[in-house]
């Protein structure tokens, strides 16, 4: 267990976080089909291989969570994906649970899928370099009609079985429980949700006897829902945020990582940037930082438009984007 304490510590190096290029086959296809890019196995891999490829990323990146397509495709060095970011100090993780499907005693919720067969899978993940995992459950907020206690509390006990197994298995389990964007609801009900959704979730997993000091916690920030018509100001998020979390999140935990979840770039970066300025000063117990898709990937995939003669822009503007997450860590 040291040794995975040791993994899931280091990635907080500092100026480093992880990029999250798990998206399934499906999203895989809508997002580039949404830039006008066809998909196919092929098309996927030149995909990944725009981000993971391009060079000077190990200096801002101390992890990769891949999708199980990408790790067994190869470069277009030749090498495994896996095995090339290994090679240059990037650890591959890999995304361990098979979607969402309707809860059946709340259908307008989810629950996560991927119990089934987990230790099993883990195994071969593992011999083709996986050092660590993520699961990831939806919490869609209605109001105050949703979500329900019985859904976080469903998705908590699998949140929990599924960190159990990777543990057992020598792997580093990443925990995103993730509140949308999505609805009409304030500032204030998004932080009460995170709020309740991470009581339920560390409880949770006290009860499954999971060790927190190799779990690392994967979350939304504190924000307006997307149909409000409320723009919040970094200071507002971050106030919202880090009090969220010093409430329902243990000190013992390895560090707390945080998605774009449908922030622009540009908000993803100065959120972020006031979230760290803010836990610094509320000396949180915590180290954090990003594991972003959709705001590192965004403005790379709108010049790449799925050509060759694109990647050296798309990949210079791919490392402007790290390079200005990265000091929102420490600015
Ligand atoms: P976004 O940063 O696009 O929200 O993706 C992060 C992630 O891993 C979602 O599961």
């Amino acid at each position: 267990m040291t040794d995975l304490v040791a993994i899931a510590r280091s990635f907080f190096a500092p100026g480093k976080g992880l990029l999250a290029a798990d998206e399934s086959v499906h999203t895989a296809t809508a997002r580039l089909a949404s830039y006008g890019i066809p998909t196919s196995a092929e098309m996927r891999r030149q995909y990944r291989d725009l981000f993971l490829g391009a060079a000077d990323i190990e200096r801002y990146l101390s992890g990769v969570i891949l999708f199980e397509e990408t790790l067994s495709q190869k470069g277009n060095d030749g090498k495994p994906f896996p095995d090339s970011l290994a090679a240059r100090g990037i650890a591959p993780g890999i995304k361990v649970d098979e979607g969402v499907e309707p809860f059946p005693s709340s259908p307008d919720e989810s629950i996560t899928k991927g119990l089934i067969g987990l230790a099993e899978r883990l195994k071969g993940y593992k011999e083709r370099g996986a050092v660590f995992t993520k699961w990831r459950a939806v919490v869609r907020i209605d109001g105050d009609r949703l979500p329900t206690a019985t859904a976080l509390h469903e998705n908590a006990k699998r949140l929990a079985a599924y960190a159990k197994e990777v543990q057992a298995a020598g792997l580093v389990p990443i925990l995103e429980p993730e509140v949308l964007l999505e609805g009409g609801h304030s500032r204030q009900r998004a932080r009460a949700v995170i709020e309740e959704t991470l009581g339920t979730l560390f409880s949770v997993l006290e009860e499954y006897s999971v060790d927190r000091a190799g779990v690392i916690l994967k979350t939304a920030m504190a924000l307006s829902g997307s149909g409000s018509g409320k723009k919040d100001t970094p200071e507002e998020v971050a106030e919202d945020t880090v009090a969220a979390l010093l409430s329902s999140v243990p000190r013992q935990i390895a560090g707390i990582v945080f998605l774009s979840g449908g922030q622009t770039p540009e908000q993803a970066t100065e959120n972020l940037a006031a979230i760290a300025r803010k836990a610094l000063e509320a000396e949180a117990p915590w180290p954090l930082t990003f594991s972003y898709a959709r705001a590192l990937q965004e403005e790379a995939l709108a010049l790449w438009k799925g050509k060759e003669e694109n990647v050296a822009s798309a990949r210079a503007a791919f490392l402007k984007r790290l390079d200005l997450v990265s000091a929102a860590l420490h600015s």
